[in-house]
């Protein structure tokens, strides 16, 4: 079978690196983007400059962050996380490059540093300006204090989920760390993305450029599957719960 085959490159690779996008979150009731039912299917994302622009479209972004609250606070990781969390246990692989923001890569075991977030995270913010952390309780307790609108930091800077919206500039840290993993890998197996959102649907590519082998785990067809040296079409907890206790 395919997932046998997976097993099989793990097993003959020295330095592997998962990269994944949103699949790999939705058994565990966080909806993706683009599937049927998915966020961008239902609502238009805020672009940056939108939110920078006007104190009305600030509002609604932490109206629409407040009401996914029951899916991000309940959510736990899924089999797909805890058979990435076991290749790292394992050393077969230094962590995780996610464009996911939902912190479960952490909570299933992947130490902090070695997760590698393209597009932040949603269960912190931050003030703009001055960056000082903001835990969510609080924000929400002063959001509804001031009736629906988005509080502002002491600084007078604007308060944002930890999140990258589009327009907003990448993580240089994470973006550097990422291109030094997949260059350094020889297997890269990319989880759950319908790898369209560039520049992090370059990392694929990159992988493929510099001699690793390319897996691809999605449910729907990719822009990359032609190029990859596998592709396993099916649903991830099924295809990677075998690495959970290889
Ligand atoms: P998408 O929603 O674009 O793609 C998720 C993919 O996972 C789809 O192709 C699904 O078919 C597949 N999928 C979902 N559940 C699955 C399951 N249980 N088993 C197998 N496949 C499954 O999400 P991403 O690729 O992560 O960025 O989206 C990329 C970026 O677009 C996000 O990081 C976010 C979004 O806009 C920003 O907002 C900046």
């Amino acid at each position: 079978t395919a997932t046998a085959r997976l097993v099989e490159l793990i097993e003959e690779s020295e330095r592997v690196v998962p990269f994944t996008g949103a699949g790999i979150s939705t058994e565990s009731g966080i909806p993706d983007f683009r599937s049927p039912g998915g966020l961008w299917t239902k609502t238009q994302p805020i672009p940056f400059d939108q939110f920078m622009a006007s104190r009305e479209m600030r509002d609604e972004a932490w109206r629409r962050r407040f009401a996914m609250e029951d899916y991000f606070a309940q959510a736990k990781p899924t089999r797909g996380h805890l058979a990435l969390a076991a290749l790292y246990r394992r050393g077969k692989s230094p962590g995780v490059i996610t464009q996911n923001i939902d912190n479960l890569h952490q909570v299933s075991g992947i130490a902090p540093d070695d997760v590698v977030e393209l597009h932040g995270n949603t269960t912190f913010a931050t003030c703009l300006d001055c960056n000082r952390r903001y835990e969510l309780a609080f924000v929400r307790s002063q959001f509804d204090e001031l009736k629906g609108r988005a509080p502002d930091c002491d600084c007078g800077g604007y308060i944002k989920t930890a999140t990258v919206s589009f327009g907003q500039s990448m993580p240089e840290n994470a973006m550097q760390k990422a291109q030094e993993w997949t260059g350094d890998c020889d297997l890269f197996i990319a989880i759950g993305s319908s790898l369209v959102v560039w520049p992090a649907a370059g990392f694929p590519l990159q992988a493929k450029k510099s001699g690793a082998r390319l897996v691809i785990v999605n449910r729907e067809a990719t822009e990359f599957d032609s190029i990859a040296d596998l592709v396993i079409r099916q649903d991830i907890g099924d295809a990677l719960s075998p690495l959970i206790s290889h």
